[in-house]
């Protein structure tokens, strides 16, 4: 059986994903693969909207300063400036593509200017949207140009399990020639060779019991690019957004309340009505998010409470209904209308800050693959990433890989004499209970001991336990290569115990980092960088030639 090949394989059907594709697609032949149906991902769930400088009383400047301050002191200046100057762009390209954004006077089928609001941390109104469900209209559009296009081949229901690689023409350079893919509907593992590959997998939030991120959201891409030698960094800034629904019978997929009903003069509030941020933070609440969370933290544990509450009457119900008509009809199928009682919420584990080391132009440490998105740690977030700016890294640094790779295409050959495992036949699991347990103890354990409010006992306690997790899961993946739960258990069990790491090499508390034992912050921000024992080529290998 000949193996199949692609000129550019992208791992990922997100907006880093698709947006990636459509670049490239004049230029060559590209295959997205995605584990999930094609819609499936963070992206689709995105609320609040898009950040980019789009008012002419905003600047570019004023974004960048912004981004720097949430991000805690961590953030790289350079990949802040390089992902603001490109925002305007970025929507000009959205918009052209058919993205109908909420334009000023509430008609996203007028040309007139877009209608901007505002989240946490940001000085101006500079959030484009499609009122409250931004992701779907990007997704939609994205998808169907990325269906329509002939270059493009899309192949649902397929998971990656790991990168082929093998030596670079330079002495030590290692480079990635394919991918392992699972076909979820037969089972089988087969490898794919590609002359690029990008990695566009997302978050691995579902790291955590309770979280607001889909299914698919395992850290895949992470986990991969550490087993293949690549480096990763700052993975203990992992997100908590403060306003999740809270509705203890729904289970650990919690459903996102914006924060731009914050930004459209929502407050938080305890249960007998007392404002709370007010006491936290002079920005009240429109603070950073790693502050909004840890405040509601300090008050539900002080307090004893379950949950506290996002009032938004004030507004009225003709404006409620109209600026967040997905938030308020969810909420009202189970039971709460927010135009006549505050909502209960609660924290919950949102968005993954750290991840795979990539340049300006998203280039690995291994040759011929790059790293996109929400699996990528590019810079741009820090310690802290801000409102909004997610989507838009997506888009600015798919970008910036189809121009590297656009640039690279006539020196790339498809290389077939990899080291890689032989495509296999199907191996289910033959039993479950283990796994399930696993994949709950892992994510209570995370939930517990690695969460808004850390301490180093709390954090070896996970280590100890991740270990073990890991390990089992190692045992049995050997034996049972086909099974997608005990891949992604695999997965998110690599991922834990990178987010442990960096969390006990951090001796501060910075952004969403806070350890009870080293409260204070120091003068000098130092990335939390794991460089895994694989790597034996030269550090900074982005700097590949040819
Ligand atoms: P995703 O959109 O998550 O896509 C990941 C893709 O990778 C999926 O296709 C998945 O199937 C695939 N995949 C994963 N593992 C594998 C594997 N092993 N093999 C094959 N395929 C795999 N950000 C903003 O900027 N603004 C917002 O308003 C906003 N709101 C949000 C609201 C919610 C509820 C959530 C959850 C997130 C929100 N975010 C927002 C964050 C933002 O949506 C995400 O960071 C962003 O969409 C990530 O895009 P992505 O392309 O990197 O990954
Ligand atoms: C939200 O709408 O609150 C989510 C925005 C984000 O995560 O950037």
């Amino acid at each position: 059986m000949t193996t199949p090949s692609t000129d550019v394989l992208i791992i990922g059907s997100g907006a880093a994903g698709l947006s990636l594709a459509l670049r490239l697609a004049e230029a060559c032949e590209v295959t997205v693969v995605c584990k999930a149906s094609l819609d499936e991902g963070s992206t689709r769930y995105a609320q609040g909207g898009i950040s980019a400088v789009l008012d002419a009383t905003d600047s570019v400047a004023s974004h960048i300063e912004d981004t720097l301050v949430a991000g805690a002191g961590l953030c790289d200046p350079e990949a802040v400036r390089f992902t603001a100057e490109r925002g305007a762009a970025a929507i000009a390209w959205l918009s052209a593509l058919g993205v109908a954004f909420t334009r000023q006077g509430g008609d996203s089928a007028s040309a007139g200017p877009f209608h901007l609001t505002r989240e946490g941390g940001h000085s101006h109104r500079r959030v484009v949207h499609a009122a409250d469900a931004t992701g779907k209209a990007v997704s939609d559009v994205l998808h169907a140009a990325c269906r329509a296009h002939p270059h493009i081949r899309l192949l649902e229901r397929h998971m990656a399990v790991d990168l082929i690689t093998r030596d670079g023409p330079r002495r030590g350079e290692r480079m990635c020639v394919g991918a392992q893919l699972l076909d979820l509907d037969i089972g089988a593992v087969q490898s794919w060779h590609a002359r690029s590959v990008a990695l566009a997998t997302g978050g691995a939030s579902r790291v955590y019991l309770y979280t607001s991120n889909p299914e698919v959201a395992t850290g895949d891409g992470i986990a991969m690019a550490w087993r293949a030698g690549c480096r990763v960094a700052n993975l203990e800034f992992m997100q908590f957004h403060p306003t999740c629904l809270y509705l203890p019978a729904q289970g650990s997929r919690v459903f996102l309340v914006s924060e731009a009903v914050r930004g459209e003069g929502g407050r938080l509030v305890l249960p007998d009505g007392t404002p709370l941020m007010d006491r936290f933070d002079p920005r009240g609440d429109l603070a950073p998010r790693d502050i909004v969370a840890r405040a509601i933290d300090h008050e539900m544990k002080r307090l004893g409470i379950p949950c506290v509450y996002l009032d938004i009457r004030h507004r009225g119900a003709d404006f409620i209904r109209a600026h967040f008509p997905t938030i308020h009809a969810q909420c009202l199928a189970w039971g709460l209308d927010m135009t006549e009682q505050p909502l209960p919420v609660v924290p919950a584990a949102h968005y993954t800050c750290g991840g795979v080391v990539t340049d300006l132009r998203a280039r690995t440490d291994l040759k011929n693959l790059y790293a996109i998105g929400e699996t990528a740690h590019t810079g741009l977030h820090g310690a802290n990433r801000m409102a909004s700016n997610s989507l838009l890294e997506c888009l600015v640094f798919a970008e910036a890989a189809a121009d590297d790779i656009h640039a690279r295409l006539p020196g790339l050959s498809l290389i077939a004499d990899a080291d890689e495992a032989p495509s296999s036949a199907p191996k289910p699991c033959a039993e479950t209970v283990t796994l399930h347990h696993n994949w709950m103890e892992l994510r209570r354990a995370m939930w517990d001991y690695v969460g808004i409010v850390r301490s180093e006992e709390r954090l070896l306690r996970a280590q100890r336990r991740v270990a073990l997790i890991r390990s089992e899961a190692e045992v049995q993946w050997t034996g049972h290569n086909s099974d997608p739960d005990l891949l992604e258990l695999r997965n998110l069990a690599t991922v834990a115990e990178l987010i442990v790491r960096c969390a006990l090499q951090r001796r501060e508390s910075r952004g969403l980092h806070y350890t009870l034992d080293h409260p204070q912050t120091d003068p000098h921000a130092r990335d939390s960088v794991l460089i895994p024992d694989a790597l034996s080529f030269p550090l900074h290998a982005m700097h590949w030639e040819g």
